[in-house]
């Protein structure tokens, strides 16, 4: 059984967007696969943020995504700087990460633009990313198309990591692309993100959903009930396909295009779907969230479990480069 690995940033808020993008698929995959799931804070901090609410926002990404259906008894959740092993590969694999690739990254590039001193983390962030693939030999990696770049630089850290000390030793994991298209945020400009403030968060009531979704861009060429539309380039469009039956994105699709409708219908019958789809993760979401200390105790004993793993392949890693063993106590 080949093994999964995915992570995802400890945002606090769990929306569409990852629910479709990334998390639904893990649900799936869970029961195919070994799967191991992590909530990546060493990654967030890379970016500025609130030390005072990293934690919460933690705890909160882990609750989520175990209402959002990860069962502990069919995979493993857990926290990235519970396991300080990934730290440790993380410096490892530095020695052998090409720095003339780390530039390339396009999401470096976009991010370092963004900031007038730029941290050396920023740069380095995909190393960790493939220390904390390749810290339990993963072979699959469930991601978006945003991600593929990352994932080839861990191939080619893997590829230079076992040419120079191990063949073979590290296998060049592979993408498991999502298959849904991206998903816009309500102003059906960006991506859908949290710092964006464009969301429908997973656990949200059945009127703010209906709320926010009367208000959300469509495709922009129906100024009027009467001009038909293009379900190609709208963003509830994308929603409906995460949502609603091959049947009704078929008819969504029609009367978009012959006018048939208005958007708000359409958009009533994607608001019924989602609500419908999201109530017995609402109901876990308020389970979990009344008994945070029950989510703490899974990301422990989830650490716990990869860290077995984790241990051993640092030991391997340590021997075959070189480095002396400490003497036992
Ligand atoms: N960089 C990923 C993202 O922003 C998160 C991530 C961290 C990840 N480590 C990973 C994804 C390892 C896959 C595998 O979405």
């Amino acid at each position: 059984m080949a093994r999964v690995f995915s992570g995802i940033q400890p945002s606090g808020e769990l929306h569409l967007g990852n629910y479709l993008g990334a998390v639904r698929n893990w649900v799936r995959l869970q029961d195919q696969h070994e799967c191991l799931f992590c909530v990546v804070d060493l990654h967030a901090i890379t970016q500025p943020y609130e030390p005072a609410t990293l934690g919460e926002r933690t705890l909160e990404m882990a609750t989520g995504l175990l209402a959002a259906g990860l069962d502990p008894a069919k995979c493993t959740v857990f926290v990235q700087s519970h396991v300080p092993e990934h730290s440790e590969l993380n410096w490892l694999l530095t020695t052998v990460a090409p720095l003339g690739e780390l530039e390339r990254q396009t999401q470096y590039k976009d991010k370092a633009q963004r900031q007038e001193s730029v941290p050396a983390g920023l740069l380095n962030y995909p190393i960790l990313q493939a220390a904390d693939v390749l810290l339990y030999k993963a072979e699959l990696v469930p991601v978006g198309e945003d991600q593929l770049q990352h994932l080839e630089l861990m191939r080619e850290i893997a590829r230079r990591w076992n040419h120079r000390f191990g063949a073979g030793y590290f296998p060049e994991p592979q993408a498991l692309l999502t298959p849904t298209k991206r998903v816009l945020g309500l102003d059906g400009q960006a991506k859908m993100s949290k710092s964006l403030g464009n969301t429908i968060g997973l656990f949200e009531d059945a009127d703010t959903i209906w709320e926010k979704l009367k208000p959300a861009a469509t495709d922009p060429a129906r100024v009027t009930r009467k001009d038909p539309g293009n379900p190609d380039i709208c963003n509830i469009f994308t929603i409906h396909q995460g949502f609603s039956t091959p049947a009704q994105q078929a008819d969504v699709a029609h009367k978009c295009r012959t006018a048939g409708w208005g958007c708000l219908d359409c958009k009533r019958l994607l608001a019924d779907n989602i609500i419908a789809a999201l109530a017995p993760m609402r109901e876990r979401h308020a389970r979990y969230r009344a008994d945070p200390e029950r989510v703490r105790a899974i990301l422990r004993d989830g650490a716990a479990r990869v860290r077995v793993i984790a241990r051993k392949t640092i030991t391997e890693v340590r021997a075959r480069m070189g480095l002396l063993e400490a003497a036992e106590d």
